[in-house]
């Protein structure tokens, strides 16, 4: 069975746990492609070349300590723009996203260059207020020194540089189905989610 769940959005806005959920409820496989870009930030700040680290980057790499902190989510952000990078990370999540058991990737671009041929594309949204909430406290309770508005500032970089570059901008595929999560709990969003993926499976 080839089944693919694209999920788009921007940081922060819920979907990488509407992701697992969806993947856990469906039992398909889940790559976060966030984490790609993020291991390449994190060599990047090593000193490495962007494009010769996306080229060499390994299953381990995905595996390190530190990917979720706030200055490699901005690296990530950075070697994102170029487009080299990106053509390196093009094969393996095509492969994944059509792999024999069906799969869910969450990203930014997954509906509209990685995969526009998904049966199911999700846009996950919110606001940049509540995004930055989201991630302050996530932030905190995992022992960061972090301000809100810190936060808020790097939500709303990251927005714009990921929304503004010329190669695969953040955007809603033209026939994604957009979750606006900045009203909804957890379950809620998981709901619409599951609901919409039931839809195209009927
Ligand atoms: O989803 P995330 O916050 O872990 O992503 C980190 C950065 O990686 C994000 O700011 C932009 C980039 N990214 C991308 O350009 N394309 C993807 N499919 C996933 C992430």
């Amino acid at each position: 069975m080839r089944f693919t769940v694209a999920i788009d959005g921007p940081a922060a806005a819920g979907k990488g746990t509407v992701s697992k959920a969806v993947a856990a409820h469906f039992n398909l496989a889940h790559l976060d492609t966030g984490l790609l870009y993020r291991a390449v930030g994190n060599r990047v700040l090593q000193g490495e070349d962007p494009v010769e680290a996306a080229r060499a980057l390994r299953a381990e790499d995905l595996e390190v300590d530190g990917l979720r902190t706030p200055a490699v989510a901005q690296a990530a952000s950075k070697v994102a723009v170029i487009g080299e990078v990106r053509e390196a990370l093009v094969d393996f999540q095509r492969a994944f996203a059509r792999r024999a058991g069906g799969a869910v990737l969450d990203g930014r671009d997954i509906g509209t260059v990685i995969c526009p041929e998904a049966e199911v594309k999700l846009f996950v949204t919110a606001s940049a207020e509540c995004r930055a909430e989201r991630r302050f406290k996530e932030l905190a309770e995992n022992g960061h020194d972090v301000r809100y508005d810190e936060v808020l500032a790097d939500v709303r970089a990251r927005d714009a540089r990921d929304s503004e570059r010329t190669a695969a901008p953040l955007k809603p595929a033209e026939d994604a189905a957009r979750i606006d999560t900045s009203d909804l709990t957890i379950d809620q969003a998981v709901a619409s989610a599951i609901a919409a993926v039931d839809a195209a499976r009927t």
